[in-house]
């Protein structure tokens, strides 16, 4: 995530921080604290910390919600935005986790948004994002009023100008056309599964894209959800959909081959203090940003011409072995194993053992096929053509 995001974050955490409170005061109604004895006469600024009992009470809503989103799932396609409590732990920990990963994609698209619908929007983050990278006509779109309502107070609260509007898959798509729609951890939710209706969803939303704008769908990283989004993709590719990113391969996912793989994506960023406490309490990992996600182009729009020479996307982490280190690669060949030994390291190859998921790089010089993989050795050159989150150069 740029220095930019993590600066508009930050600015974000004790908006977030003062909403909860103020939802959680009206919600517990509880009778007003007299004032401190001693007769202090003003009232102190609230603390931009949440307090020990806080952490407490977000950590249980946190812990209820992970469970019930990517443990047993049991509360995916649920109205647990509904509940204030659990709305009140999105709002401090998956709010800020949500709207970064949607800094990271966004910064990858073609062109900046102008016009940005959200769908399954909850509060906000996605929509507010869109903003903070240059969207200047947002709407959030949702089933939650709860949610919603939210989203509107946080408007207020940093005056940013939102349209909100209840959604839902069977109910009309807010009119009009976007250069971007977002749809962050929701389709995951709908439907129960069916990839088809999903794919027919995801269609329809497309033509509400302007020429040359984008989709962007965003999933949790678990080895289901990314393969259900992957489905979702091989429908739409073989309906003739370009993928904008993360592909650069263009027939039918090699990650779907064996039902153990997966791709998702993982970026770096500079974890807010309030989530990194909030994480520590409901036990939960967020030291990098994992997610699975496709940008895809409205129909009739022809995928990009990869960049010249042998490129690839790294989609796994490091896999280190015995004197040798190893990645997955997916390129416009498809997926295939990329290993070199230790000891052909040199100044042209040097940048294979420093590699992140998620970029791509050109492999060039001579390059061994080895079984289904590349073997790399001490006459091959290996660049960098785009980090992670970063637009691949056209050719
Ligand atoms: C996990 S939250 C994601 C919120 C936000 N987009 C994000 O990425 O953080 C899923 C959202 O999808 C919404 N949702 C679930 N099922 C829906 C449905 N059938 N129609 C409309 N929205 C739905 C929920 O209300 C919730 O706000």
């Amino acid at each position: 995530m740029s220095g930019d995001a993590a600066r508009d974050l930050e600015g974000w955490i004790p908006r977030l921080i003062t909403l909860w409170r103020e939802q959680r005061a009206a919600r517990t109604k509880g009778p007003r604290q007299p004032p401190p004895r001693g007769g202090r006469h003003f009232e102190e600024p609230p603390s931009p910390k949440l307090t020990p009992q806080e952490i407490k009470e977000v950590g249980a809503g946190i812990k209820r919600l992970s469970h019930g989103l990517t443990r047993e799932r049991e509360l995916a396609g649920a109205k647990y935005m509904d509940d204030p409590a659990l709305l009140g732990a999105y709002l401090l920990f998956y709010w800020p986790v949500s709207y970064a990963q949607s800094r990271s994609l966004l910064s990858e698209l073609p062109t900046r948004p102008r016009a940005l619908l959200d769908l399954g929007s909850g509060p906000g983050p996605l929509a507010f994002a869109g903003i903070d990278a240059g969207a200047s006509e947002t709407i959030a779109a949702d089933r939650s009023k709860p949610a919603l309502e939210l989203a509107r107070q946080l408007a207020i609260a940093s005056s940013e100008s939102l349209g909100t509007r209840e959604w839902s898959p069977e109910r009309p798509l807010p009119e009009g056309k976007f250069d971007v729609i977002t749809m962050g951890h929701v389709l995951n939710e709908l439907f129960n599964g069916d990839i088809q209706k999903r794919a027919d969803l995801v269609e329809k939303v497309l033509e509400r894209v302007k020429p040359g704008g984008s989709l962007v769908v965003m999933e949790p990283a678990l080895r289901d959800t990314s393969r259900a989004l992957l489905q979702v993709r091989d429908v739409l590719v073989a309906k003739g959909y370009a993928v904008r990113a993360p592909c650069l391969f263009r027939g039918a996912c090699p990650a779907l081959v064996k039902p153990s793989d997966w791709c998702h994506a993982e970026r770096q960023w500079r974890m807010p203090p309030l989530t990194e406490v909030l994480a520590r309490t409901a036990g939960l990992h967020k030291e990098s940003l994992k997610m699975s996600y496709l940008v895809l182009a409205p129909k009739g729009e022809a995928w990009a011409e990869p960049p010249p020479g042998r490129v690839l996307r790294i989609v796994s982490e490091a896999l280190e072995g015995k004197g040798r280190q190893r990645f997955m690669g997916c390129g416009p060949e498809g997926r295939i194993g990329l290993a070199m030994q230790d000891k052909h390291r040199n100044a042209g190859n040097e940048k294979f053992f420093h590699l992140n998921r998620g970029e791509v790089i050109r492999i060039g010089g001579e390059v061994e096929a080895k079984g289904d993989g590349a073997g790399l050795s001490d006459r091959s050159t290996v660049e960098i053509v785009a980090r992670a989150g970063q637009a691949v150069p056209k050719p």
